[in-house]
């Protein structure tokens, strides 16, 4: 049986405030996975360090994590066999650059502006989707989602 995965997608705030891009981003979500979970924020810069600090020391830390406490950002956990790799996909290379010319139509080829102002962001691996989803979802279940998951299977 193919297992779901989870992933979460951060829409950054440049993004959030562009009607055009978040109705783009809407209509691949909808289109594309099982939004498990959606919620906005406004992050402050302790919970922005935080859950960036495995970049904590890169020359780019302090400009991450100013933009994302500069306006509210979409948190969506997304499903769907293989959700990781698909949602990354959807998104392109970190490097708006070179994603425009990889991929002229990923979200961050198409509305990235920078290498920080990258449109989105997309957990790496199963642990870091797991960490990610519950730093933003403490109340979350994966326990309780994985027996929903078989039961959308059957
Ligand atoms: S990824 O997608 O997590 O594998 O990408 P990674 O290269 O590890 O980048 C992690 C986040 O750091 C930001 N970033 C940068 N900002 C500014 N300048 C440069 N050069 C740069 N390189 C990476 C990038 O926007 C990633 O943010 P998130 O929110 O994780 O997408």
């Amino acid at each position: 049986m193919q297992k779901l995965e989870l992933t979460l997608a951060i829409i950054k705030p440049h993004a959030v405030s562009n009607p055009v891009v978040r109705t783009f981003i809407r209509n691949i979500l909808k289109n594309k996975f099982i939004v498990v979970k959606t919620k906005r924020v406004t992050l402050d810069t302790d919970t922005a360090c935080k859950f960036y600090e495995e970049h904590a020391g890169k020359f780019f830390f302090k400009r991450l994590t100013t933009f994302m406490t500069s306006g509210c950002i979409d948190l969506h956990v997304l499903g769907h066999v293989n959700a990781i790799q698909m949602w990354r996909q959807c998104l392109g290379p970190t490097s708006v650059y070179k994603g425009q010319f990889q991929d002229p139509y990923c979200l961050r080829g198409m509305f990235g502006i920078s290498d920080t102002r990258n449109v989105a962001h997309g957990s790496d691996s199963q642990d870091s989707a797991e960490r990610e989803i519950k730093f933003f979802f403490p109340e979350f279940s994966f326990y309780q989602w994985r027996i929903d998951d078989e039961e959308w299977f059957r």
